[in-house]
């Protein structure tokens, strides 16, 4: 599907992602007036080499994402970032990311991913962009941001400095990390937040780690997933997109769709095939394929990603010009990839 066309065939509201943008359609109006599109951009991980010298791949991938952006037509109403704007989180990394960032035209909602976070637990990050958890309005949509990258107070304060805690969060398969939580205290605003908003107002989740748990070992987890959950049960339309696992990963659990976003900066390869231990297989309801991590553009690409009445598809644009598409199947009750569900490729061997 092209994009122009998808667009114009969809009329609703839309969610986009950039190469990797994502254009996400949200279409939960009543009228066709009422929905509306918007774009996601996440994990660009802007890294510095040394004074004004930044890895010059990861600028790419946002510059590119920021003019995708600015080109989409129709115009998406804002943009959101999923988080790891910086690899290491210096003020040089998010000042340098910012500045790409302020050639989009767009508004953009910032959601704290764990490398921005982890070098002074997120200090200079919300001096720039503002508290770390949020709700806003948008034509009949309640949009909620949360921080789901903190972790256990006794972990955060262990460090001799904050370069060294950064530096083991930074890494994918430390066995020295914590597992990621939303926590006490913003699971009670959020409670707070969503008691003034009806049941049926359509809810859209953004978090930086998956409000699900898939796989610790990689902290592609939120330790209180199962109490997030519960606190959207009671709405009837529920979306959560995230990034973090730079990866293409959906799943369904109860009313709650999930879906990630892809990354600006590299892919991931799935945590199961990686491990190639079956203990460490991620307890999934939905069968994914895998990234390859052979294939630099792999899990790189376009998304559209149509909320329309409240059940998300997912329109991905890979690097080969193929489509894939990500919908929900209405008799199974969860989304599915229709290409690929039932025809996996087979995981692949590393040594
Ligand atoms: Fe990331
Ligand atoms: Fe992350």
């Amino acid at each position: 599907m092209k994009r122009r066309n998808f667009l114009k065939g969809a009329g609703a509201l839309m969610v986009g992602g950039v190469l990797p943008v994502s254009l996400v359609e949200v279409a939960f109006g009543k009228s066709k007036q009422e929905n509306f599109t918007f774009a996601y951009i996440s994990d660009s991980h802007i890294q510095q080499i040394k004074g004004n010298e930044f890895v010059r791949n990861f600028d790419r991938g946002l510059i590119r994402a920021v003019a995708e952006c600015n080109m989409m037509d129709p115009k998406p109403d804002f943009v959101i970032y999923g988080g790891d704007l910086a690899q290491l989180g210096s003020k040089p990394e998010i000042d340098h990311g910012l500045e790409i960032m302020s050639a989009c035209k767009h508004k953009v909602h910032y959601v704290m991913g764990e490398h921005d976070y982890y070098l002074d637990l997120g200090k200079y990050w919300e001096s720039q962009l503002g508290p770390q958890w949020y709700s806003f309005d948008h034509k009949g949509v309640h949009f909620v941001v949360l921080n789901s990258i903190i972790v256990d107070e006794k972990w955060t304060n262990k460090w001799s400095s904050g370069e060294e805690r950064m530096g083991v969060m930074a890494g994918l398969d430390n066995p020295l990390g914590s597992p990621f939580m939303v926590g006490a205290a913003q699971r009670a605003w959020l409670k707070q937040d969503l008691a003034k908003v009806s049941k049926d107002t359509p809810l859209v989740v953004l978090s930086h780690s998956p409000l699900q748990k898939i796989y610790k070992g990689w902290n592609f987890w939120t330790e209180d997933a199962e109490q997030i959950q519960a606190i959207l049960k009671p709405f009837k339309k529920v979306n959560v997109f995230y990034g973090h696992v730079h990866q293409i990963q959906y799943n369904q659990i109860g009313n709650i769709s999930f879906h990630s976003v892809m990354a600006t900066a590299w892919p991931w390869p799935y945590p199961s095939t990686y491990s190639q231990a079956s203990s460490h297989l991620p307890k999934l309801t939905v069968e994914m394929n895998r990234a390859d991590p052979f294939f630099e553009r792999d899990a790189t690409g376009w998304q559209f990603i149509d909320v329309w009445s409240g059940n998300t598809s997912m329109h991905l644009q890979l690097p080969e010009n193929n489509t894939r598409t990500v919908a929900f199947n209405k008799k199974r009750k969860r989304p599915e990839d229709k290409q690929y569900q039932s025809k996996r490729v087979p995981p692949q061997k590393h040594y």
